[in-house]
């Protein structure tokens, strides 16, 4: 029998756990039945994620005797969208979900974020399960409630603070992920280390090459300390007043990455976020708060994996164009950027007291 990692996100009446193994897929019914007030639930889905994965979740619903519905969305980041949330929500509400109904998020980021956000406004919040099947989803999106869709002012700028009932992470479903998906996830494990846990740092730097290529006890291990790392940061700030920012690590750099290169597939996110946590410690280190070695063993370690740690250079980046999205990030507090920063890898910490001469000069170094 196998057994799952359990993780507890501890806020307090709304606390939940993540279930962490291989085969959850097979009961997610089991694990839903006793957190639900009612025996119906919404399965959403995408059409990349229907195929592998939804007809065992629909068998595990019947097994716990719960009826269901379920929706498939096209798949991809064009979906987050008000025109897909009101073609959820529509579909919702001809299925007639009540309060009591159980929506289930099945798949990556984009279906979690857009599942969620429907539940939250959905009869002013119904209750909802996320079941991520990408690394990044089971590491990050899928824990500590946040929800939301993309406008054409930028990513992620509409949304709610939601959390889920229950998380269940079936490792077994990243098999079926391409390597450089799962490598793009596998940036914001490395993400844990440098913040607060350099001994997981030091684990992945011996073990993250089997976390890669499919060691179901090390991907278990890596999603379980990941998880319980996240959870601590929301159960400390839930509503990023304060150190949960510091899970923006390589972020706004990563972000002012993407923007330039138009969200394409030319740089995933995760891609984004390697080569955006070298840079927060390039200039950690420029500024005298890191030492040096310190970031030339993350990238290292990135560049060992096969994650990008530099730009490519067949492009011409534009440092002002890169400062200026850096600028539109949604991270901005009276006009100044929260950078999360590092006294070395474990030693995150935030702050708004960088000057802009600092970034441009370690930008127009890394573009060299
Ligand atoms: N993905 C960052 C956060 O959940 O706060």
């Amino acid at each position: 029998m196998t057994v799952f990692q359990q993780v507890t996100v501890q806020l307090a009446e709304r606390s939940y756990p993540i279930l962490i193994g291989p085969g959850l897929m097979d009961q997610v019914g089991a694990h839903m039945a006793p957190v639900m007030t009612g025996k119906r639930a919404f399965v959403v889905t995408d059409d990349s994620v229907a195929p592998l994965y939804l007809d065992r979740v629909l068998a595990s619903l019947d097994k716990a005797g719960i009826s269901h519905l379920h929706t498939i969305l096209p798949h991809g980041e064009g979906t987050k969208d008000f025109a897909h949330l009101e073609a959820l929500l529509d579909a919702m509400l001809e299925a007639r979900c009540e309060r009591s109904t159980m929506v289930v998020a099945l798949g990556g980021g984009v279906v979690g974020d857009l599942t969620g956000f429907a539940a939250a406004i959905l009869q002013r919040g119904v209750d909802f399960v996320q079941v991520p099947t990408t690394l990044l989803a089971q590491v990050d999106s899928s824990v500590g409630g946040k929800t939301g869709i993309n406008t054409h002012h930028g990513k992620n700028l509409v949304g709610a603070f939601h959390q889920p009932r229950l998380v269940l992470a079936d490792t077994a479903a990243l098999t079926s992920l391409p390597r450089r998906q799962v490598l793009a996830g596998y940036a914001d494990v490395v993400k844990y280390g440098c913040i607060d846990e350099p001994e997981f740092f030091a684990w992945l730097e011996e073990n993250g090459a089997q976390v890669i290529v499919g060691d179901e006890a090390a991907r278990r291990h890596a999603v379980a300390v990941s998880c319980r790392a996240k959870a601590r940061i929301v159960a400390a700030d839930e509503r990023e007043g304060g150190v949960r920012a510091l899970l923006n690590l390589g972020h706004t750099f990563g972000h002012a990455l993407e923007a330039e290169t138009g969200f394409s597939g030319e740089l995933l996110h995760g891609e984004a976020v390697a080569i955006g946590m070298v840079m927060a410690f390039r200039l950690s280190a420029r500024l005298g708060l890191a030492p040096v070695e310190d970031a030339a063993r993350l990238e290292r370690h990135l560049a060992k994996v096969g994650l990008p740690t530099g730009l490519n250079k067949n492009r011409a980046w534009d440092v002002d164009r890169l400062v200026h999205h850096m600028a539109g990030d949604k991270k901005v507090k009276n006009g100044k950027v929260t950078f999360v920063l590092a006294k070395g890898i474990g030693q995150s910490f935030l702050t708004r007291d960088v000057q802009e001469e600092a970034v441009r000069e370690m930008l127009v170094d890394f573009a060299k």
